[in-house]
């Protein structure tokens, strides 16, 4: 049977400080507007608590950007402030993740700072710099966030590798000194008494040192250089370094974000016995509504594309490593307007859809609004969009074809990071209880129907129900551990699994559709008894059939024994 650990049984909460509550009125959610709202976070139940990333910025990519990895930032308090916090989330039995940012650190972080003044700084060596190529840049590689990932420096004449934004240089891993200041950083802050790291972008550590040119796309300038930076010759060697001289020598929840891998290599990342990491968070189930040229190409979701995702990394990882559970995050957009629908069947897919999280096998990752099924956000005009993703590909877009408006706004509606970050709606006061000020970002006009106030105090609300997933959770060790088995892999709208330990069995059934499917017992599946354990409808004993229609976004799980 699988180890067992207290990350496997616990629920992760992704707070993004930026967006969850502001104390002092200046729009920005801060530290303190956070210790406001903890016993909201006991009440719904969760153990661990992820903090986006607190560190000195100058939010070029809101926090990702960090210019010095031992201070807080300004607009969110003080390190006093920080350490109250931490425990206050510790006097409340809860844990704290923090994001450790450091495949790149911000352009004006002090070791940047340091490495541009000079060719000969002991800092140069901390990024890469490298002389252009036939009058262009080193390579043809291109930025996540659009353009070149290559920024020419005038003064020493020559160009700083960034992935991310041109404010993003990328650390040179390769450089023993950069290591031990990273582990000296974490330990900074594993001193200070944090339970864990989620890793940014940690499979982007290593690359492929010549640095050579992506095969070139027809009719681009530039192509994703992802093979030659993700995943990357030396990355296994890095991270069990980081284990051996950092992470073993604590008791933690350890999370890579991974974009681009797959399950053999999530294997080598989350292996028992391999000292890497706890989990990764993958990304194949995020990429199944993305055309070839990326995310913001939109495609319609199959369900049979999720099933087999879903299982392919349930059953990978059964016995080896552990799956994390995600279907929304501060990048992605809100999981009741991807895979439900957040119009007629909001309240019912947003159950559905937490259901189907909560009895998969893995640490589930509930972000923040999720509970209250916040959704996508459309504004009329670019004017309202603060993310600088979406704005660089709006800018590169838009300048090759103006007629493409409507086309490009309907893939932010879809796929923009702001969907995500717009304010927490606490209530159905003034900017939803977010801020006494003017908020960063718009509200979501919908917060007069969708806020905590009124779900806390509703039996039947989203934040209810997730508060009973998580009790279940706590209550039968077969949510955690149970092995995964899908049935009825052909059927277009029922997603169907069970879950298995020991003798006992549970049945999950999931309608994915706004039809009305049959669900027949399958024969294998004998029982004595049958528990209903939750459902997003009330149902009558006399439905309980062998067979029986499910409603729309219907969910059900069964206990049998
Ligand atoms: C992944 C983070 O989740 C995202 O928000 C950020 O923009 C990039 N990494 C760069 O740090």
């Amino acid at each position: 049977m699988t180890k067992k650990e207290w990350w496997k049984e616990s629920v992760v909460y992704q707070i993004y400080p930026r967006s969850f509550n502001d104390s002092n009125g200046d729009g920005i959610g801060d530290l303190k507007g956070i210790m406001e709202k903890l016993d909201y976070l006991k009440e719904l139940g969760v153990d661990v608590i992820w903090l986006s990333p607190v560190y000195q910025s100058p939010n070029d990519d809101n926090g990702y950007d960090i210019s010095d990895y031992q201070s807080i930032m300004d607009e969110f308090g003080t390190m006093q402030d920080f350490e109250e916090l931490l425990q206050e989330i510790h006097k409340r039995d809860m844990k704290l993740m923090m994001d450790l940012v450091v495949n790149h650190t911000s352009d004006e972080h002090e070791w940047f700072r340091l490495a541009k003044q000079s060719k000969d700084s002991p800092y140069r060596d901390y990024y890469y710099w490298k002389p252009g190529k036939n009058g262009a840049e080193p390579n043809n590689w291109e930025s996540v966030f659009s353009g070149s990932a290559w920024e020419y420096d005038e003064d020493s004449n020559e160009y700083y590798l960034h992935i991310f934004s041109k404010k993003q240089p990328d650390l040179n891993w390769e450089n023993p000194k950069v290591r031990s200041e990273v582990f000296d950083t974490m330990k900074f802050w594993l001193e200070k008494g944090i339970d864990g790291f989620r890793m940014d972008v940690i499979n982007f550590i290593s690359k492929v040192p010549s640095l050579p040119d992506a095969p070139a796309l027809e009719g681009k300038k530039y192509a994703s250089g992802a093979d030659f930076y993700m995943n990357g010759p030396k990355i296994h060697e890095y991270l069990q370094e980081m284990n051996q001289q950092v992470l073993s020598k604590y008791d933690l929840i350890t999370v890579g974000e991974m974009p681009g891998i797959t399950v053999e290599q999530a294997k080598l990342y989350t292996g028992e016995g391999r000292n890497e990491l706890n989990m990764v968070f993958q990304f194949e189930h995020v990429d199944l509504d993305s055309g070839p040229t990326g995310k913001w190409d939109l495609k319609e979701l199959q369900l049979s594309d999720l099933k087999a995702s879903f299982t392919k990394w349930q059953k990978g990882l059964e016995q080896v490593g552990w799956n994390s559970l995600y279907l929304n995050n501060h990048d992605q957009p809100r999981m009741v307007s991807r895979f439900g629908n957040d119009d007629e069947y909001w309240l019912e897919s947003a159950k559905m859809l937490a259901t189907f999280l909560h009895f998969l096998q893995g640490t589930p990752y509930i972000y923040q609004g999720e509970e209250l099924g916040m959704t996508n956000v459309r504004f009329p005009t670019i004017d309202d969009y603060k993310d600088i993703e979406t704005l660089n590909m709006y800018n590169e877009k838009i300048s090759e074809d103006k007629e493409n408006l409507s086309q490009i706004m309907n893939s932010i509606y879809a796929k923009g990071r702001d969907n995500a970050r717009t304010p927490m709606q606490w209530s159905s006061g003034p900017n939803a209880g977010f801020t006494s000020g003017t908020p960063w970002i718009k509200v979501n006009p919908n917060y007069q129907e969708i806020n905590a106030e009124q779900q806390l105090v509703d039996d039947h609300s989203i934040f209810q129900y997730y508060k009973k997933l998580i009790q279940l959770r706590k209550q039968h060790e077969i949510v955690v551990y149970g092995t995964y088995d899908l049935i009825l892999p052909e059927h277009s709208e029922i997603y169907a699994f069970t879950r298995t330990l020991g003798d006992e069995k549970l049945l999950i059934i999931l309608n994915f559709s706004d039809g009305q499917p049959e669900f027949e017992w399958p024969q294998e599946l004998e029982y004595e008894k049958k528990e209903l354990l939750i459902s997003n409808y009330s149902i009558d004993q006399e439905d309980e059939q062998e067979a029986f229609k499910l409603l729309p976004y219907e969910a059900r799980v069964y206990k049998l024994t």
